[in-house]
């Protein structure tokens, strides 16, 4: 039914296809895995420019990875955000033996692995005939068949419909190249791609899908302080559910009473699901209270960005002292 639109679909892939992706024509399962995971919620280019090949040369197998400590592998994810994806990679790393599992049934079994990466793993690494369905792949299908809205299970129904048998390994390439390359959000060049003629959804491509009404993020405010003691700073490891593994300063709402502290300044930080505006302050504490590290030793903890911007306008500070 497609046979046309895959056909051209071939050729533009052939002529300006992402060829030279370090992740593409490899058969590595592991290497598929890492840059499938990084790419969940980050974009290629800063995966490639500073994760991907540091992730490897430090955990340059799935051996390597399943003997590192959690530590050690956050500290390799620190910058990269959404901190579960590591340590679910980690998870999934001591579970599998000498291999990652070989079907697709099996690998979304594994923690961290759902649908859409189990998909790409299985299509990318051991070639099986499916397709994937990441977010760029959904934005194409909903346009190719002018659809506003659809659920999970009918929007894989719609990739395996258009889907090209005969060339599956490609057919994904390529899709994902058009996701990322010309069936854009904002502006498509629908003048340049290779399913104009089918595309039902060409005349207003931004029809497709219906955007959702975005809620503005919840402004959190808080204090963090610095305690210093003897040269070192206090730091904790994060139990909670957010940011779990971490390290970070001492954070406390705004309403919470802080004397005896001086204002470093202030930082902002934007996550998924609120932004964050902190007072950063300075405690001299005269007691041995907390676990105190040296600017040597936080070097070797994974702290959030947040926390990083936090260290900075201590370092600014005694910079300025020097
Ligand atoms: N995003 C997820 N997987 C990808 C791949 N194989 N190539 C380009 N972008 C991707």
């Amino acid at each position: 039914m497609f046979k046309k639109v895959h056909n051209n679909l071939a050729l533009w892939y052939k002529e300006n296809g992402r060829h030279d992706l370090p992740w593409r024509n490899i058969d590595d399962a592991y290497k598929i895995w890492v840059s499938e995971v990084m790419l969940q919620q980050t974009q290629v280019k800063t995966v490639l420019e500073r994760f991907y090949f540091p992730f490897l040369e430090t955990f340059p197998t799935l051996q390597d990875l399943a003997l590192a400590s959690e530590d050690e592998v956050l500290k390799k994810w620190e910058g990269l955000g959404y901190y579960t994806r590591a340590r679910n990679l980690h998870k999934t790393a001591k579970l599998s033996k000498e291999s990652l599992p070989l079907t697709v049934t099996e690998l979304i079994s594994m923690p961290g692995i759902g649908q859409s990466t189990a998909h790409a793993i299985a299509a990318f690494a051991y070639k099986t005939p499916v397709p994937i369905l990441d977010a760029n792949v959904k934005r194409i299908l909903y346009r190719i068949f002018a659809v506003t809205k659809a659920s999970d299970k009918e929007l894989w129904k719609m990739a395996y419909a258009f889907f090209d048998e005969k060339r599956p390994y490609d057919f994904n390439q390529a899709m994902m190249d058009i996701g990322s390359i010309i069936c854009i959000s904002k502006i498509p060049k629908c003048q340049e791609c290779p399913f104009e003629d089918t595309c039902k959804g060409k005349y207003d491509p931004l029809l497709y899908p219906q955007k959702k009404i975005k809620k503005a993020r919840p402004l959190r405010k808080k204090n963090i302080i610095i305690h210093f003691y003897k040269n070192k700073l206090a730091l904790q490891q994060r139990q909670s559910r957010f940011l779990n593994g971490l390290w970070g300063f001492s954070e406390y709402n705004q309403h919470e009473d802080i004397n005896f502290t001086e204002l470093l300044g202030e930082i902002t930080h934007i996550y998924s699901h609120f932004k964050l505006h902190a007072r950063v302050h300075l405690y001299h504490s005269y007691i041995d209270e907390h676990q105190w590290y040296s600017l040597e030793e936080i070097k070797e903890l994974a702290l959030s960005t947040a926390d990083h911007k936090v260290l900075q306008l201590y370092l600014q500070k005694i910079s300025f002292k020097v």
